[in-house]
Formats: C-alpha cells, sequence, structure tokens
C-alpha cells in the first residue's frame, strides 16, 4: 500500500507529502526572510521571553525552549492561553506566532502584550495578527501562506532561532541550522514517498504501530519532538495520540502500565533515543523496556536521533515523525491535511461570542494614539 503512489496521491489530495518534501528549503526560505527583518535595538537584552501560540504554531516555541535549555540565561516559556503571564512587562519579548493569523486566543495574548508595552515580533502568513502588526508598527516575519499550519513548522520555528542570534543572545545558530538542513536532506532520501518500504524507516514504522494508539515517549530535550509527534498522529493520522518524556514519566505514567493488559494492549510506544544519552538516563530507559513497556505495550518501537548537534538530533526525529504520520494516514485512508473538526470549532465558537471583533476595536484604537 505505502508504495502505490498513484493510490496515495488520490489519498492525499493536498499534497501534504510534497510540503513535507520541501522541508529543508523551506528551512533555508526561512533564514532568509528573518535574516531581512530590522529589529529596534531596544530589542536586545530582553529579560524574559514569552512565545505566544497554539497547536502547530506553538510546537515551535516548545522546541526552542528545549533547545535553549542550556544555551541562554533568559527564562522561556510557551503561552497557549488568552491571556499571557502575569510576569509580562516591557522588558519582555513576546513572539506572537499564529501561521493564519487568525486564532482567537493569539490574537488576545497580542492585545495583552500590546497593552502591557511587550517588545513584540510577530510571526505569520496573513490575517489579523498581519493586520495589527502592520497598524501598531510590530515587526513581522511574514511567511508563504497555503500551507497547513504544522507543515509550515520550518517557518514557525527558525526564525525564532535567527531572531535571538541577531539579538546577540546566542551565536553560531545560523551555522547549527545549515548543518542540521543538510542532514534533513539525507534523510529525505531515506523516507521520501518514492522509497520503498523495505528500505524507508518511516513506511516500515507506520506498519508497525498501525491499529495501536501510539504513545510516544521522548527525553529531556526532546520532549517537545515526542509533543509534536503526538500532535502530529492526532492532526495528520486522525488517530488519538499520547506522549511524555523520562525521566519525569517514571515517577507516575509507568505505574498507568500496571493496569489490565485488555487496556494496554491497545497502545504502542515510540520511544525517541539519543545516541549520547547519558548513562543514568540510558539505564533508566532500558529498564523500562524490560521491566514493562516490552511485556504491557502492544509494540515498542525505537527510532534514534541522528547528527552531532542538539538542532539536528531534534529535527532529524521531527522529521521522520512527520512522514511517519503521514503514512499511517494513508494506511488509514485518509487525507493528511483537513483538520474538519479544529475548522468546524472555531467557527461554532466565532457565532456565540466574537472575541476578535472585540479585539479588532482595541487595536484601532490603540493605534491611533
Ligand atoms: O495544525 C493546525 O491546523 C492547528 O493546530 C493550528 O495550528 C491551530 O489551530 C492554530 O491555528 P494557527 O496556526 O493558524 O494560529
Amino acid at each position: 500500500m505505502l508504495d502505490n503512489i498513484q493510490q496515495i496521491k488520490k489519498i492525499d489530495s493536498q499534497n501534504m507529502f510534497s510540503v513535507l518534501e520541501k522541508f529543508p528549503e523551506h528551512c533555508e526560505d526561512a533564514i532568509k526572510r528573518t535574516e531581512s527583518l530590522i529589529l529596534p535595538e531596544r530589542f536586545r537584552g530582553p529579560e524574559k521571553i514569552v512565545v505566544l501560540g497554539m497547536g502547530g504554531s506553538a510546537i515551535g516555541g516548545d522546541l526552542f525552549r528545549n533547545w535553549l535549555y542550556d544555551k541562554a540565561e533568559i527564562p522561556v516559556i510557551v503561552s497557549r492561553e488568552y491571556i499571557l503571564p502575569k510576569f509580562v512587562d516591557k522588558e519582555t519579548l513576546v513572539f506572537a506566532i499564529s501561521y493564519s493569523g487568525n486564532t482567537e486566543e493569539t490574537l488576545s495574548g497580542f492585545l495583552y502584550a500590546v497593552k502591557k508595552s511587550c517588545m513584540i515580533i510577530s510571526i505569520t502568513s496573513n490575517g489579523r495578527l498581519q493586520d495589527f502588526s502592520r497598524q501598531l508598527g510590530v515587526p513581522t516575519v511574514e511567511i508563504p501562506s497555503g500551507m497547513a499550519p504544522r507543515a509550515a513548522i520550518s517557518y514557525l520555528f527558525i526564525p525564532l532561532l535567527i531572531i535571538f542570534e541577531k539579538l546577540g543572545v546566542i551565536s553560531n545558530a545560523r551555522e547549527e541550522i545549515i548543518d542540521a538542513i543538510e542532514l534533513l536532506k539525507r534523510i529525505r532520501e531515506e523516507i521520501r514517498l518514492s522509497t520503498p518500504t523495505e528500505e524507508n524507516i518511516a513506511k516500515k514504522s507506520a506498519m508497525e504501530i498501525k491499529g495501536t494508539v501510539p504513545l510516544v515517549y521522548g527525553q529531556r530535550y526532546l520532549e517537545s519532538v515526542a509533543k509534536r509527534m503526538k500532535c502530529q498522529f492526532n492532526e495528520n493520522s486522525k488517530s488519538l495520540s499520547g506522549y511524555d518524556f523520562f525521566p519525569e514519566l517514571n515517577h507516575n505514567e509507568t505505574v498507568g502500565w500496571e493496569g489490565p493488559e485488555i487496556f494496554t494492549k491497545m497502545f504502542s510506544v515510540i520511544l525517541l533515543r539519543d545516541p549520547d544519552e547519558p548513562p543514568e538516563l540510558k539505564n533508566r530507559i532500558d529498564i523500562t523496556i524490560k521491566l514493562i513497556l516490552e511485556k504491557k505495550a502492544k509494540k515498542v518501537h525505537q527510532l534514534t536521533a541522528r547528527g552531532s548537534t542538539k538542532l539536528a538530533k531534534m529535527l532529524s526525529l521531527l522529521y521522520i515523525g512527520d512522514f511517519l504520520s503521514v503514512y499511517l494516514a494513508i494506511l488509514y485512508g485518509v487525507d493528511p491535511t483537513p483538520v474538519k473538526i479544529i475548522t468546524r470549532l472555531k467557527k461554532e465558537l466565532e457565532k456565540k461570542i466574537d472575541i476578535v471583533s472585540s479585539i479588532e476595536k482595541e487595536i484601532r484604537e490603540l493605534a491611533k494614539k
């Protein structure tokens, strides 16, 4: 089934595969678009960072937070909320990210940041966020429209790293990105649609986990990649999924596996491994697999990160996971792109309470001042 390209193209009616194949080039384009961004001098030296967004537009914030963990002395939080945390002030740099530019929680958080005089940078392809940013003179990374937001992850993540380098908070980000892009191009050859199943780890993995609920277990900085994979299973494969990460999961989720097999055998576990795991962590994961997962889960599947930098490792797994979720969609006979229920929910919500129009009015007033 996964090698029948004609049949697959019929199911993938909006070409998710071709967008995925362009991921490395989209990363290159994201660098260019961000490098030309002009930032006010006062943006140098922020004390706190908030990444504001929802769903596919927020996950880049989680990747950024994990990547930055041992690199910068500034705290980063990701806000998926209508309001921002109380601590935000004019020393806080807020990244307002919405692919469509019309997500109400993000627009509401944006207004909050404006009122708190935060330094704001928007990332969007369109919509009100673009419009509000223009009215208020907020620097904006303008990204191409026409993709599913989650498929635009390159444009929603890479700019954060480049901006941090531009602001002098970190160095060598560009170098690390270029190195990761080269690796992604090599991985693409191994996992793309035209590579047959027997040589294709993403296709093989999809066949393995088909018919189970995948739980993705990350570790340390791969927590965000595990979350990304879970969300890709939800949105692309239309499958329930969950995620957790080591070492934390040994203190709670592990006990859930003591439950009856009638439940535990519904799940497969995908473990995200790092070839350079510190010995205490490797030991912990290996023991958890032996003692619990191999006995209780339907399948235990391991995916190993590639590359020599943290970014390369994160993106290598993310890329395999993205393809894997789309192959799983094909095995289920579902189109990976549309997320009908999200679209419907957004419409229904808007009918009841039109938050966006009232935000629009407030922004117009603030822009006049
Ligand atoms: O992937 C998706 O389509 C969703 O998770 C969206 O990203 C989410 O609903 C937020 O929309 P936007 O990214 O346009 O702000």
